[in-house]
């Protein structure tokens, strides 16, 4: 038998035939742009942490989502920074919270993308832990154990506040446990059954989070987040994470970090059917940001691999500050 021999002929095939046989490809469709808002007017504080990540007042903000809208990035996930913290987080669920505010301004003045909000206490408590806290252990590290059931209250408060200022779909990233079903049941009960929940369900306590503690000023105070996070050395448990929530009622699953939990992303792709996004993490960005000044590496070639990376390893969606960069490269 005589079989004709194919040889893959990368090197001389035409980037058309490459086209052809790409497996995956980054498309503007599949990225959410997170921002950072703050009180005031005209503000566009740079972060110092992290070149290209700036805070924005409501105003300025808007127009950022309007840019980030003409490149066709399909949405937004916004994070508030408060005026005054307290030990209840209260800025988080105010009728008048800032993300509330910027929800609503920008659902009046922007047409066509999606608003995402994160809800979270972190950003709101004056301890800068994303619940309410039962009690600290005395020891060394001074370990922070969270009171759960009042922790998802409030957790349900922010969600509903954010639906009744317009928001498309809320993102619930306190890993407190049951947190899905406890805003699903708020959301429900106040006829907000259209507005989905994208459950941050495997996220892990991660020194990548760095740059955006400094840009959302939500560091802890004392302790860390280890009791509420995940161990980044397992993996089956991010998989019952994912279990918990697709259960609780979770529309959209989410593994964060992305870029050092590829295998994850792999993990719960192939265990469940709903989409599933990644979060291509601040510390993520930076590193390739300051990678870049300094000269060691092409940006450009670098965000596109690692936004590929995370596709091919089976994300539907990415959260990722450099969408509108590649949103512009893409759409030339
Ligand atoms: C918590 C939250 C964090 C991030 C998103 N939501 C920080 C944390 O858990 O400390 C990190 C995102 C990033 O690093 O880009 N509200």
């Amino acid at each position: 038998m005589h079989y004709p021999l194919y040889r893959p002929k990368r090197m001389r095939a035409s980037e058309s035939l490459r086209r052809l046989v790409r497996e995956t490809s980054v498309s503007v469709d599949s990225l959410i742009m997170p921002f950072f808002v703050r009180e005031g007017k005209g503000v566009r504080t740079p972060v110092a942490s992290v070149p290209g990540i700036f805070q924005f007042s409501v105003d300025t903000l808007v127009k950022e989502v309007r840019a980030a809208q003409s490149l066709g990035i399909p949405a937004v996930l916004l994070f508030g920074i408060p005026g005054v913290k307290d030990r209840a987080g209260s800025g988080a669920y105010a009728q008048d919270g800032i993300v509330q505010k910027a929800v609503t301004a920008i659902k009046e003045r922007v047409r066509g993308i999606a608003v995402v909000t994160d809800v979270c206490l972190c950003e709101y408590t004056s301890h800068g832990h994303c619940g309410v806290i039962k009690k600290v252990v005395k020891s060394s590290s001074r370990q922070v154990v969270l009171d759960n059931e009042a922790t998802l209250e409030l957790l349900a408060l922010t969600a509903l506040s954010h639906a009744q200022a317009g928001a498309d779909m809320v993102a619930p990233s306190a890993m407190a446990d049951g947190q899905v079903r406890a805003i699903r049941a708020a959301l429900d009960d106040n006829d907000f059954s259209g507005v989905p929940v994208m459950a941050y369900s495997a996220k892990y306590a991660s020194a990548f989070y760095g740059p955006f503690r400094q840009a959302a000023g939500s560091a802890p105070q004392f302790g860390d987040r280890r009791s509420y996070q995940m161990d980044p050395a397992n993996a089956r448990e991010a998989v019952r994470e994912a279990a918990l929530d697709v259960q609780e009622g979770a529309d959209i699953i989410m593994v964060k970090p992305a870029l050092a939990y590829l295998d994850i992303i792999a993990k719960v792709k192939e265990r469940f059917d709903l989409p599933l996004a990644a979060y291509n993490v601040s510390g993520e960005f930076a590193m390739v940001k300051a990678a870049a000044r300094q000269g060691m590496l092409d940006e450009k070639r670098a965000a596109l691999e690692v936004l590929a990376a995370i596709k091919r390893a089976g994300a539907d969606i990415i959260i990722t500050y450099f969408a509108p960069q590649i949103a512009k490269l893409l759409n030339k």
